[in-house]
């Protein structure tokens, strides 16, 4: 039986995904670094901290910071994202994400949110979508970040809800593992190869109908 959907925010309910890549890759072509949207793949739904790991690794300047210096390079991209996201508006919302919103309220389906990012809340806010989360679970609440379970398994403990239960959305595949060792039904959004462990995978936004994702769900 299907309770609850859960979905991640950047890149599944809006295309701050694409933000992130942009205010990223500014910093790392500062620093001598450059990288592609393959790379950036290993980004999506990894804490701010620990992107700027891997790209100062890619970079192979891991040790060439010090905490104080990795902790400004961050607050700068941060800024950055900030500006970039300080525009958005209800129109930001990916194809589709409105109508499937609308039609899990009609059904009497829990939403929740599970994102890694410390500006959740200003995003939501932006979008206008506030009223449509039963529960919304971000970085601060959390000790773990995604492949750990433990975003997503909050998010359903908060909806009282078990988790096989669930359908967890995910563009990232981190996000995608976090879902599948949380023991819910994963629907990625995006590039197959890269979601391959997901349950289900559609190319865009647009597929994520409330049919769609139920027949996917009772099909398993
Ligand atoms: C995730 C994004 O949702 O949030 C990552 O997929 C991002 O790209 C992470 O690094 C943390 O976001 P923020 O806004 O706290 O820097
Ligand atoms: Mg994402």
């Amino acid at each position: 039986q299907l309770n609850a959907v859960i979905f991640d925010l950047d890149g599944v309910i809006t295309d701050t995904a694409e933000y992130h890549f942009i205010a990223w890759k500014q910093l790392a072509e500062q620093l001598g670094i450059t990288f592609d949207r393959a790379f950036n793949e290993q980004l999506k739904g990894v804490s701010r901290m620990e992107s700027l790991e891997r790209i100062l690794a890619l970079g192979g300047q891991t040790d060439r910071y010090t905490m104080a210096e990795k902790e400004a390079l961050a607050h700068q991209k941060n800024e950055h994202y900030k500006q970039l996201i300080a525009r958005m508006t209800p129109d930001d919302l990916l194809p589709g994400m409105l109508d499937l919103l609308r039609e899990l309220k009609r059904q009497n389906i829990k939403i929740g949110l599970a994102s890694a990012s410390k500006n959740a809340f200003t995003v939501i806010e932006r979008l206008g979508i506030r009223e449509y989360f039963d529960t919304i679970v971000d970085a601060a609440k959390v000790q773990n970040s995604k492949p750990h379970p433990e975003i997503f398994l909050t998010a359903a403990e908060q909806l009282r809800v078990d988790p096989s239960t669930c359908i967890g959305v995910e563009d990232a595949q981190a996000g995608v593992a976090a879902i599948k060792a949380a023991n819910m039904f994963a629907i990625g959004v995006g590039d197959k190869e890269a979601l391959k462990e997901a349950d289900y995978i559609v190319e865009t936004t647009a597929d994520l109908t409330y049919d769609a994702i139920v027949r996917a769900f009772y099909r398993e």
